[in-house]
């Protein structure tokens, strides 16, 4: 706005230096908003992702030591994602619903050895099932809702009794919030917090994820018979709705960085806890034009985050999440 005729207004003021920058910057990232997502494995499930360069399928014991830095470094959260053997996958997912199975026993020990750093546990079953569908399906291959949330009450059931903080229903059935809500209630598990994914969206960008937990090559078809249609905006508020009036604590978008508008749209309606998830994809995407030199890594990762905060999330679900604690602790 500056010229001859408005020589006194000079936006560039509060930019000149970096203490009015700090000043009036209105948007900030802290370790403390930052969940970690980790893959957890046994045996030869373990080991490094191809699709995710840097990320790892840790065993038990890398687990707890990777919980004890990250709690170090001031992180809210990790969020278990279990890589399931073939040998014990099966139609109905029932593996999911073992109380002695991988991820209640992670939760276990990572609440032994870091009993403050929150744990996040996915409810869903396309970990567990040979078909790679977050539910059951009937004759016709469809996924039957209301069989499903029968098994995912008892998954949620199974986990916080084993101790996890939160529940974090990624698997988008209908109801599946207000029957998992009942169910702790009754058991008295009244303080575990119901994450909901509410507003997830059938996107390209979880490849590198099913990778990962090795769900892509059994997956059948696609998930767009329950996940949203990325062209949506008003389903994800009526979404958000249900979820809240069926006792989710925090809302989730998913992905992230695609979907800002969602975020602010969930945020500025309903003013609750707001999660963003930067998903595999977008993790991948980063790292991929970080390693190829493309991109500064820390400038690109910490920009990421803050235009998540920005657009209206208040904790965020990255794979950055370590990597971006470390730069957070040394001043900018
Ligand atoms: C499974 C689940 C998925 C993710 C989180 N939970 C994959 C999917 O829905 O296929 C994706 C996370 C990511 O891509 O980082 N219900």
């Amino acid at each position: 706005m500056t010229s001859a005729h408005y020589p006194n207004l000079r936006p560039r003021r509060l930019r000149a230096h970096a203490f009015v920058r700090a000043l009036v910057r209105e948007t900030r990232i802290a370790p403390a908003q930052l969940i970690q997502p980790l893959f957890v494995a046994e045996g030869a499930q373990k080991g490094a992702v191809a699709s995710m360069p840097g990320i790892v399928r840790l065993d038990l014991a890398e687990l707890v030591a990777e919980c004890r830095a990250l709690q170090g470094l001031g992180i809210a959260a990790v969020a278990l994602f279990p890589v399931i053997p073939p040998a014990l996958k099966n139609d109905q997912g029932s593996e999911a619903l073992n109380a002695e199975g991988l991820v209640p026993r992670a939760i276990k020990a990572v609440k032994s050895a870091c009993p403050e750093l929150g744990v996040v546990v996915d409810i869903a079953l396309d970990p567990y099932t040979s078909h790679g569908h977050d539910g059951v399906l009937d004759a016709a291959g469809y996924v039957d809702n209301d069989a499903t949330v029968e098994l995912l009450r008892k998954q949620a059931l199974v986990l916080a009794r084993a101790g996890a903080d939160v529940v974090a229903p990624s698997d988008m059935m209908d109801g599946r919030v207000g029957a998992i809500r009942s169910v702790l209630e009754r058991d008295g598990q009244k303080n575990t917090v119901i994450l909901s994914y509410a507003a997830k969206y059938a996107s390209a960008f979880y490849g590198p994820f099913r990778d990962a937990v090795g769900s892509a090559k059994a997956l059948r078809g696609d998930k767009r018979t329950y996940q949203m249609d990325p062209g949506n905006t008003d389903e994800a508020l009526r979404e958000v709705a249900l979820d809240l009036a069926e006792g989710a604590d925090i809302v989730m978008v998913k992905p992230g960085l695609p979907y800002l508008d969602v975020i602010r749209r969930v945020k500025e309606r309903f003013g609750v806890p707001v999660a963003a998830y930067q998903v595999s994809g977008e993790y991948a995407m980063l790292r991929a034009a970080i390693d190829n030199g493309w991109l500064d890594e820390r400038k690109a990762i910490l920009e990421s985050l803050t235009c998540l905060r920005r657009a209206g999330a208040d904790m965020i679900l990255t794979y950055f999440a370590r990597q971006a604690a470390q730069w957070l602790a040394d001043a900018d």
